[in-house]
């Protein structure tokens, strides 16, 4: 983790990544892209692009409104299903979720026959603090001793939960009758950073963000009808439904997904763009999610982008489908990287999968915190488009007189075949769902070596990122400050300039090898030095972010080198 915090360290320092509304304190989880975050986001949105959408003639694009009326999402699944549970710990206050929380970590203790349980507490004042709480109104009767930041919670015995994760149960030695026990329930999990088991029940949590279009303040609404004649001598229950129902008409959702903008859209692009299934939509935006937890910088964050596609086919060539979608996302994942042992898929359990799923295959990348999902590529079959055919009468059903098996399909589903003239389908579909800050944040941690410098100098650090991904192509480099050299290296500048490339001039009393390694540190693939040989001839030397290698050509030439070196492998 130090290796991760210095490339924090060096996102902020340089212009990648910055703390949003810093100067108020920031806002958790929410985070600014600096100049260069921008660009590298920017060559990892256009790689993608291209590849998916400009190279192939079965996929187009589109970008639908964030705002989502309450009815496509109702009808989606994600009003009702779009949860994940949630747990409070009572004694820290924390609040997190099962699935992803440690179990219990116990000390063996010759004088309690169960061991011990640490908890955690930050500082010792806290911890004492912990220790009244947790005696007085947790679990009054407990026998707890004080171990610096560390509560020991004395145990009897334990019996771990069974796999439905129901039965478990701790059994604390009782403070003035050792061997009697004060029981408490043990769904198997403990608050991740304390280790403790004094939680609440567990509940599900929608994930989505709730709006309101309406002017008029839905507090106020809120107000009046809660405390309106007839809610009078109501349940809370009944209060919370009236209020909903009053404030239905106006609820709106920051989309928690792009992809329901593809789907409701479906039958306008067929029709427009004169398309017909195989073929896929394409769709790059920002998404929001309420999460539970906030972790890791910018890899779990409320407000993300995803890259999505959703691929649009017949039935019965479904598993061909899924088959060739994660094969070509996941070379896509090892083309730009360079530990490609650190990137993996890993098939879903079933009680892993989101509710619209039939079958889904991540792509993990090994952060420094260990596996973390970049990319799904799912199996949603007709799920979503059948739901909003139900909710809205939508004509999203395709129609063919001649049932066609796509030339390139190798595996068909007899079964799935109409049999009718003409056959009629609703058309499964395939969707891969990349988020762009993790993948940023994948790329960053994959790029970042640091390089001993010997003679006790600090390592210094190098992004070798994929050149067609660095934020910056080209730095030029005037030799010295001398202004006989900026006519040139304006020149240079300009030309790869005009190539859309994101080219700076270095013009600095700084050593040539010191301004060498500040483009290093940030990932610049070239750098291009204008000396007193380039006077007398208009030749430069090109020096590789990688081997140090510097090569000598004219500086008209420099744009052709560098446009082959970017050139995609499969562009050949
Ligand atoms: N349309 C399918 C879908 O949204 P998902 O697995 O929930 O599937 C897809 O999300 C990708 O979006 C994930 O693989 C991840 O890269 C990214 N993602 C999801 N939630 C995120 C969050 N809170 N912060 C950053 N990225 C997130």
């Amino acid at each position: 983790m130090a290796a991760f915090r210095a490339l924090l360290d060096l996102c902020k320092r340089r212009g990648f990544l910055y703390q949003s509304a810093e100067i108020y304190g920031g806002l958790r989880g929410a985070y600014d892209y600096g100049p260069l975050g921008v660009e590298l986001k920017k060559n990892i949105l256009n790689s993608w692009w291209q590849r998916h959408v400009y190279w192939r003639d079965d996929v187009v694009g589109l970008d639908t409104s964030i705002l989502t009326p309450h009815p496509v999402l109702k009808a989606s699944g994600h009003v009702d299903e779009f949860t994940d549970l949630l747990v409070d710990c009572v004694l820290t206050k924390e609040r997190f979720r099962p699935d992803k929380a440690p179990t219990l970590e116990f000390i063996s203790s010759k004088d309690t026959p169960g061991g011990r349980i640490p908890v955690e507490a930050p500082d010792k004042a806290t911890a004492k603090a912990w220790q009244q709480l947790i005696q007085e109104q947790i679990a009054p009767g407990i026998q707890t001793t004080l171990e610096g930041k560390r509560i020991m919670l004395h145990v009897n015995s334990f019996v771990k939960p069974d796999a439905k994760g129901e039965g478990g149960r701790i059994d604390f030695v009782s403070a003035s009758m050792p061997e009697q026990s004060i029981s408490l329930e043990y769904n198997g999990y403990v608050e991740p950073n304390s280790n403790s088991p004094f939680l609440t029940a567990s509940r599900p949590f929608n994930l989505m963000f709730k709006t309101f279009l309406d002017p008029i303040d839905p507090i106020d609404r809120v107000i009046q009808t809660a405390t309106s004649q007839e809610q009078q001598n109501k349940s809370q229950g009944a209060i919370r439904e009236a209020v909903d129902q009053v404030l239905k008409p106006s609820t709106v959702y920051l989309r928690p997904e792009t992809a329901q903008g593809v789907f409701i859209n479906f039958e306008q692009v067929t029709r427009t763009m004169n398309k017909r299934p195989p073929f896929g939509i394409a769709q790059v935006g920002k998404s929001f999610r309420n999460e539970i937890r906030l972790e890791h910088g910018i890899f779990r964050t409320p407000e993300f982008e995803q890259l999505e596609l959703e691929y649009f086919i017949p039935p019965w060539e479904s598993s061909h489908w899924f088959k060739y979608w994660r094969e070509l996302r996941f070379k896509w994942w090892l083309e730009h990287a360079c530990h490609k042992e650190n990137f993996r898929q890993r098939d879903h359990e079933k009680n892993e999968m989101a509710h619209y799923a039939s079958s889904c295959t991540d792509v993990e990348y090994k952060y420094p915190w260990g596996w973390g999902e970049v990319e799904g590529v799912a199996h949603r079959g007709n799920y979503d488009l059948t739901q909003h055919i139900k909710n809205s009468n939508a004509a999203f059903e395709v129609v063919e007189d001649e049932v066609r098996v796509s030339p390139s399909v190798m595996e068909v589903d007899e079964c799935l075949i109409p049999t009718e003239k003409p056959a009629r389908y609703v058309p499964h579909v395939i969707e891969s769902s990349c988020g762009l800050n993790r993948t940023m944040l994948a790329y960053l941690c994959d790029a970042f070596h640091q390089v001993s410098e010997g003679n006790n100098k600090p390592p210094r650090s190098i992004l070798r990122l994929h050149p067609r991904l660095a934020p910056v192509k080209c730095a030029v480099m005037p030799l010295t400050g001398k202004p006989e050299f900026m006519p040139l290296a304006e020149s240079i500048a300009k030309s790869l300039r005009r190539r859309g490339w994101f080219t700076m001039v270095e013009a600095q009393k700084l050593k040539i090898g010191k301004r060498y390694y500040r483009h290093d540190e940030i990932g610049t693939p070239w750098c291009v030095t204008v000396d007193y040989q380039s006077l007398e001839d208009e030749t430069v030397t090109i020096r590789d972010r990688d081997t140090g290698n510097q090569q000598r050509m004219h500086w008209r030439d420099i744009q052709r080198f560098i446009g082959d070196k970017l050139m995609d492998d499969e562009e050949l």
